[in-house]
């Protein structure tokens, strides 16, 4: 069997994709976008993964494509496909993880609960949606958001002007999706894997607390679940994997309101942040099992080895230095400390790495590893 993948995107994730494939004598090649990517250290090709030729060009030797980011275009997608190469997860999954509207409206359509939520073009539109959710919503552009960007608390019908502008301005026009300000007890991320002949299997639910709208921390298996919390959550994600054909490893960003419900928030196709963790904490890694779907081999047991394992983030670096530059204190302190540096520049707010502690304790688990975290920022 020939097993060359093909990632495109040259951040963390391909990176952490590369030990699992060397483990397994996968022979991982990355299209980045620049010089000096996280995932630099596989064989590398620079490209434009919006351009179908440079991307055909780079696919054209390799068996299987996947991905680090969903960004690719439908086009360039699409034109992949044509040539016969396997891209996992395809374009008619992907459409649904590059497009909230569009995931929305299939989520409501295959029964799964979600925020209630309406399409609106402009303030009009998002004036009567606040009328109707007690003057708050969470205002989202529909496509390009990450780590918060393109999030937006709204009390007023002009607050996103900017964004209605935007779209007005743009040839593809389009709505934002407005959702109802969800009272959210906690959130939590349920990831699962399938593979393209249909094996599926989830790890356990996970909680992620996010700051400024980004992941700080995850906490494995989320604590204390209430009643059935951990079947429902892997069926809501399964349903999902199953319904819009995903293949390779699907997150699944959940709310869990005050009131016991489980609400999902949005999707990623590919290994997630909520589950850096399993690389410790579980038989089977999210990147080992990722490349395993893509290659439609058997998926590996999802356990968790201990019982807890915390990820905290590395969000923003040393204001000088390296993370390396302070490995000798870390690791004196905190030798439990599973360190992940991504070989990204500091700057505030970035994520340049995180930290892993598994244990039997979680308080002790959670202090070692925000401790160790701790000492990477300044
Ligand atoms: N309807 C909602 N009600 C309350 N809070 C919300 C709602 N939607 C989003 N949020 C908050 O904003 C955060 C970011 O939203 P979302 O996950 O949709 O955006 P994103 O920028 O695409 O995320 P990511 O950082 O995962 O790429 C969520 O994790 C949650 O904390
Ligand atoms: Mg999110």
């Amino acid at each position: 069997m020939r097993m060359r993948v093909g990632v495109i995107g040259g951040g963390q994730l391909a990176r952490m994709m590369i030990p699992a494939a060397i483990d397994l004598g996968i022979d991982l090649r990355v299209l980045a976008e620049n010089e000096g990517m996280a995932a630099e250290l596989a064989a590398k090709s620079v490209g434009d993964y919006r351009n179908v030729d440079e991307v055909l060009r780079f696919c054209s030797e390799v068996d299987v494509v996947t991905f680090d980011h969903e960004h690719v275009p439908q086009e360039v997608l699409r034109a992949l496909v044509d040539t016969g190469v396997a891209v996992h997860p395809g374009p008619d999954a992907l459409l649904y993880a590059q497009d909230k509207l569009l995931m929305r409206a299939k989520l409501t359509e295959l029964g799964l609960p979600t925020p209630e939520w309406a399409a609106v073009e402009d303030a009009a539109g998002l004036g009567a949606f606040l009328d109707e959710h007690g003057g708050a919503a969470v205002v989202k552009t529909a496509r390009g958001g990450y780590d918060g960007k393109g999030v937006r608390v709204v009390r007023a019908a002009h607050e996103a002007d900017d964004w209605f502008a935007a779209l007005a301005e743009d040839a593809n026009g389009g709505a934002l999706l407005a959702e109802e300000l969800v009272d959210f007890r906690r959130e939590l991320a349920q990831s699962v894997a399938r593979r393209p002949s249909g094996q599926v299997v989830a790890w356990p639910v996970v909680e992620s607390i996010q700051r400024d709208g980004v992941c700080a921390e995850v906490i494995a298996p989320a604590p204390n679940p209430a009643g059935r919390l951990s079947d429902v959550a892997a069926e809501v994600a399964t349903t999902i994997a199953e319904g819009l054909g995903v293949t390779g490893v699907l997150a699944v960003e959940l709310f869990e309101t005050t009131d016991e419900r489980i609400l999902v928030n949005e999707l990623a196709m590919r290994p997630h942040n909520s589950g850096h963790w399993s690389i410790e904490g579980s038989t089977t890694s999210q990147f080992e099992q990722h490349l395993r779907a893509v290659l439609d081999l058997p998926l590996g047991p999802t356990g968790i080895v201990a019982p807890w394992a915390v990820m905290v983030n590395v969000l923003g670096g040393p204001a000088s230095g390296t993370m390396a530059d302070r490995y000798a204190g870390v690791f004196e302190d905190y030798p439990m400390a599973k360190v992940h540096n991504y070989g990204k520049e500091p700057r505030p707010g970035r994520k340049i790495g995180h930290v892993t502690v598994i244990g039997d304790d979680l308080d002790t688990v959670t202090y070692d590893a925000r401790a160790a975290a701790a000492q990477f920022s300044d």
